[in-house]
């Protein structure tokens, strides 16, 4: 990402892709910004003041708003029909098919796709998600900074911070519902997902589990089920094929768990001015990192020294714990494997590209893995 002051929003990713079509990415800026809107407006009808003020905390703060546009890149692959919102008071509505098939929103179709409001819910629903996330995932990981300002923990309490998660992730639920049954589908499947990644990794692997096998179950749920789950929402929400929705929502799978690799890469190499988090966060309270966990798997000679690191409680934050761990990660091979890791998912995310129709959006697909590719240093 591209530095920036704390208090100021960072750019989205969007405006970091390399691709060769302004048109899109021009319908992509308006769609991500029409999200934005949504968001904003969703979190103003809390009407409690404290509650629209803590859930809104984050919106606007920049971001790479990732999931937003991958639902937005998604909506590219429909045929421009957005599925019809059942308004109450019409009892036609009732038999609308869930993917839209047979139901047209006249408002939406002299417009592309990325600006019917069918691709702006879904870029918006896949944000609520996500930031509920986030809240949650400050509390478990004590984080204090995020998008380059205190953290909704930090700043009201970690009470405050579970209760404003949850109100989001019932925002998302109420979204889904008036969007229909197909939404409401994937957006319980992937809140159930994400939630069981984040135990998952709150309670850490058994002594049966393999702690590697056992990381990828964690980032599978929480990282890459919602990746997966913005593009496919934004497809089956302006009539994609299946068969694209497939393609889609595998490589969002790969895309994810590389995305998370880059993540967890960067915690140890990356300054909080870059990152808008603190750095070695997960080196400090523990988490089980890919680097980490590589440096630990095989007894490395290092393996002794790092783990002697990581159990002194503020070791690795404090004085010259942090520059040591890293030092150690570097020296031991165990960043250089982590980055293979994560170039041979990139792989598997491009294979899956196979299976789309070769077009802009299928190289926003692509440009995303180089972005992912040059995010891990
Ligand atoms: C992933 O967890 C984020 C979520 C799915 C909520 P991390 O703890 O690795 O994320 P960061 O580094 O705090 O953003
Ligand atoms: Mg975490
Ligand atoms: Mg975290």
């Amino acid at each position: 990402m591209v530095a920036s002051a704390r208090t100021e929003p960072r750019g989205s990713m969007a405006m970091e892709l390399t691709i060769g079509d302004p048109t899109l990415m021009a319908r992509l800026e308006r769609g991500m910004d029409a999200s934005e809107e949504r968001l904003r407006a969703l979190a103003a009808e809390a009407r409690d003041p404290y509650v629209a003020e803590v859930a809104g905390h984050l919106f606007g703060r920049g971001g790479k708003r990732l999931r937003p546009l991958l639902a937005l890149v998604g909506a590219e692959f429909g045929e421009r029909r957005p599925e019809r919102r059942p308004a109450a008071a019409d009892p036609s509505a009732a038999g609308a098919s869930a993917t839209g098939t047979g139901a047209t929103d006249p408002s939406a179709t002299d417009l592309s796709a990325t600006d019917a409001p069918a691709a702006v819910d879904a870029a918006a629903l896949a944000e609520l998600v996500h930031v509920a996330s986030l809240f949650h995932d400050d509390v478990m990981d004590q984080g204090l900074t995020r998008r380059g300002v205190p953290s909704v923990n930090a700043r009201w309490g970690n009470t405050t911070a579970v209760l404003a998660g949850n109100w989001l992730l019932s925002k998302a639920a109420q979204l889904a519902a008036e969007l229909g049954p197909e939404t409401i589908r994937l957006q319980s499947k992937v809140t159930n997902r994400l939630i069981m990644g984040q135990i998952r990794e709150l309670v850490g692997p058994s002594d049966d589990d393999d702690p590697l096998s056992h990381y990828f179950t964690v980032v599978a749920g929480k990282t890459a089920a919602l990746i997966a789950m913005a593009l496919q929402l934004g497809a089956v929400r302006t009539g994609a094929p299946d068969r694209v929705v497939q393609a889609l929502a595998e490589y969002g799978e790969h895309l994810g768990i590389a995305f998370q690799i880059s993540d967890d890469i960067l915690d140890v190499t990356s300054t909080s001015e870059v990152s808008g988090k603190e750095q070695g966060k997960d080196l400090a309270i523990g988490v089980a990192s890919l680097p980490v966990l590589l440096a630990l798997a095989d007894e490395r000679p290092e393996a002794g020294e790092l783990r002697t690191l990581l159990t002194a409680a503020t070791a690795a934050t404090e004085g010259t714990g942090l520059p040591k761990a890293v030092a150690l990660l570097h020296r031991c091979g165990a960043l250089a494997e982590a980055r293979t890791v994560l170039h041979a998912r990139l792989l598997r995310a491009r294979t899956a590209l196979n299976g789309l129709p070769d077009g802009p959006a299928t190289q926003v697909l692509h440009a995303l893995c180089d972005f992912v590719a040059r995010r891990d240093h």
